[in-house]
């Protein structure tokens, strides 16, 4: 499985603040927004990562995560010469993705839940051909939005419909199987001149292939593409790391416990950044005595071979 994030986009609905930064390398909180779609790809397993973005903004990104070997994994970037919609990503990764599956993520999407790591690896492993993630929001028509029965069997799947069929918005994340590029490349540019993903999707469900699972009331998405969004997000994670003392999409700390890097790499890291909060959070688990309880308070450890990397 490859992975996908897409971080280009002009970011018009930020201006002044992305004039001359891409929206994606603003902090949310206390890390670069990239960080959070990196760490869901990184917690489903997925070390083959393509980053594509504009080209006056790919070295930055470049320049932040190198060839990703720092975390364990293998980044490689690409450049969107202009943004003409999200399912071009396929076509732009076509040598990366190969004859392989391929995870999209968009660059603004946040997703945080207990068990979100279980549901993502779960969609991964039963993974038919295109799986869409829906959540349950108040504003549907923002949104690609996508009907099922009661058997959860996709019915439809609209882009920002003026009388949504359902409450459930389809999140930036997407799973396809080898068929992708070649249903992206026939696609056509819609009304607002861009190639939307909810065509390719469309296509999948033509096709009867289009599953969706649904992220319950117990997680969270956003995506922060607004000043209001992105204002509520970086509200949202930093009153949720404080009262719990853990980190959200701390990618230092998930390549440590899918044992991707060293106690002493992270100890490393933690302290070329002691003097501030990040900084000392790696250093404190660098130093951390595990203990069971420790695990199964944290979700992760079903998935790791745990800390093998002391
Ligand atoms: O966030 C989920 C929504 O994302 C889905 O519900 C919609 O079905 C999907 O179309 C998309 O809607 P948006 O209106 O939010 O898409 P937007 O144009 O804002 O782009 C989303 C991200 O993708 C953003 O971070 C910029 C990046 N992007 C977008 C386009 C069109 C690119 O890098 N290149 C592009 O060509």
């Amino acid at each position: 499985m490859k992975g996908i994030i897409l971080a280009g986009g002009s970011g018009t609905r930020l201006y002044p603040s992305t004039n001359s930064v891409n929206k994606h390398l603003l902090a949310i909180y206390d890390k670069p927004m990239i960080y959070y779609p990196l760490s869901v790809l990184m917690l489903g397993g997925i070390r083959e990562i393509m980053i594509i973005s504009t080209p006056e903004d790919i070295g930055r990104f470049e320049e932040m995560l190198g060839d990703g070997s720092a975390f364990g994994i293998q980044i490689e970037y690409e450049v969107q010469r202009e943004p003409k919609g999200i399912p071009q990503a396929l076509t732009i990764a076509e040598e990366f993705i190969a004859d392989d599956k391929v995870t999209l993520i968009l660059a603004d999407n946040i997703f945080f839940g207990h068990g979100f790591t279980t549901l993502f690896r779960k969609a991964i492993k039963n993974h038919r051909h295109a799986t869409v993630f829906g959540y349950r929001v108040k504003d549907p028509e923002r949104f690609g939005v996508v009907d099922f029965d009661h058997h959860q069997k996709v019915i439809s799947i609209e882009e920002k419909p003026e009388h949504p069929k359902s409450d459930f918005a389809v999140t930036g994340l997407y799973i396809y199987d080898q068929q992708a590029v070649k249903l992206a490349k026939k696609l056509k540019p819609s009304k607002r001149g861009e190639l939307e993903i909810t065509d390719l999707n469309k296509q999948y469900l033509m096709r009867n292939q289009l599953d969706v699972e649904l992220l319950g009331r117990g997680f969270t998405w956003m995506d922060a593409g607004t000043h209001e969004s992105l204002f509520e997000a970086t509200e949202f994670i930093r009153i949720t790391q404080k009262r719990q003392g853990f980190k959200l999409a701390c990618i230092e700390e998930i390549a440590y416990y899918l044992g991707y890097i060293s106690k002493q790499a992270l100890y490393e890291k933690g302290k070329a950044m002691e003097k501030n909060d990040y900084g000392q959070y790696l250093l404190e688990i660098a130093d951390r005595k595990y203990t069971q309880q420790y695990w199964d308070s944290i979700e992760h450890h079903p998935m790791l071979g745990l800390v093998q990397n002391e």
